[in-house]
Parts: structure tokens; C-alpha cells; sequence
């Protein structure tokens, strides 16, 4: 059995959910960054998970094209979604409606919400400005939830 996480992003807070999340699956997994990798093929794994983490309200496109050039082989799959970002709640729930879609959602046996981490060492000045500006932080923070990331691997190890 074989598993695949897809990943997407720009300050490592999704790639270091990847990692976490490979070291918690029992199956044999790759983790794949879709920058690095394009050309990835889900239809050679039995259990897919796409990663993703939003920002000013979006997924990276690269998870959409991914999703939509892919969603009747990822329907055949088993498959687990998840999220990161630093909107809590509803909002986050909206996020992750808008960043997968509703196809793949219903399909999932699993999806996430893992929090986010602001990194400032990682942004660029324009970044920082909008961050210090919309969320009032100016230092880096991290809200990962590691539990979120626990219990997603879980399900998957539990699905058979
Ligand atoms: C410029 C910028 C804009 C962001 N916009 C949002 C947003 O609209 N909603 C949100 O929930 N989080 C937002 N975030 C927080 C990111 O989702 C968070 O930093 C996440 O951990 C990024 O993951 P990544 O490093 O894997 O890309 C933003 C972060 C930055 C730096």
C-alpha cells in the first residue's frame, strides 16, 4: 500500500505538515512539493492527501490546477485534504470550502485544518506589512495543531 502527500508552500508551514504527517502514516509515503514536481501522477498511489495553505484568502493555484486536472482518478481514491492557515473557526471552514473542491470534499475520508505559523525570517517586506497590518503581528507565531495532524493520520491508518 502506498500513500502520497501532495503539498503546496510558500513559507513551509504546510511542508512541515507534510513531514509530520509522514512520519505518522503507516503505509509507505512520499511527500511530493508541487512546486518541485509537477508532474506527479495520484493514479499510482492507493492513498492520496493534498496539502495547501492560504493566503490573502486563497489556496495556491498550483493545488487548484492540481485538484481539477485530477479529480476523477483522486475519486478513486482514498483521500485526505487538509489546510493550513491562521483564520480560526468559520472563516477557516470557509477557506478550505474555497480552496478544494466540492467533489473532492465529499470524496475525502479525511480533511484538516492544521493552524498556521506566521514566519517572519521567511517574508518579504511586502508580506510582513500586510501581515503587521491585517492581523496587528510582528514577530513570527506558531499555531500549528499538532493534534489536528494526529488525528488526520489516524483516520487514514484506521481506513483500510
Ligand atoms: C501575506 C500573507 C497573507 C495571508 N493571508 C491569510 C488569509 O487570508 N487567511 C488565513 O487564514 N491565513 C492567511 N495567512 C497565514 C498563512 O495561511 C500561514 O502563514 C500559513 O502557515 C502559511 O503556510 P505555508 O507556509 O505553508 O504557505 C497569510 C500569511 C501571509 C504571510
Amino acid at each position: 500500500m502506498s500513500t502520497v502527500i501532495i503539498y503546496a508552500s510558500r513559507h513551509g508551514c504546510a511542508e512541515k505538515a507534510a513531514r509530520v504527517l509522514e512520519s505518522k502514516l503507516e503505509n509507505n509515503v512520499a511527500a511530493v512539493n508541487l512546486k518541485k514536481n509537477k508532474n506527479i501522477d495520484p493514479a499510482q498511489f492507493d492513498t492520496v492527501i493534498i496539502g495547501g495553505s492560504i493566503h490573502a484568502g486563497h489556496v495556491q493555484g498550483k493545488i487548484k490546477k492540481f485538484c481539477g486536472e485530477h479529480v476523477d482518478i483522486l475519486k478513486t481514491k482514498k483521500l485526505g485534504l487538509y489546510l493550513c492557515c491562521m483564520e480560526e473557526g468559520e472563516k477557516a471552514q470557509a477557506q478550505f470550502t474555497g480552496a478544494y473542491p466540492a467533489e473532492l470534499r465529499d470524496h475525502a475520508i479525511v480533511t484538516g485544518l492544521f493552524g498556521g505559523e506566521f514566519d517572519f525570517e521567511r517574508m518579504n517586506f511586502l508580506e510582513k506589512a500586510i501581515v503587521k497590518k491585517v492581523a496587528g503581528i510582528s514577530a513570527s507565531v506558531s499555531k500549528i495543531k499538532e493534534d489536528q495532524i494526529e488525528q488526520f493520520a489516524a483516520a487514514l491508518n484506521e481506513a483500510k
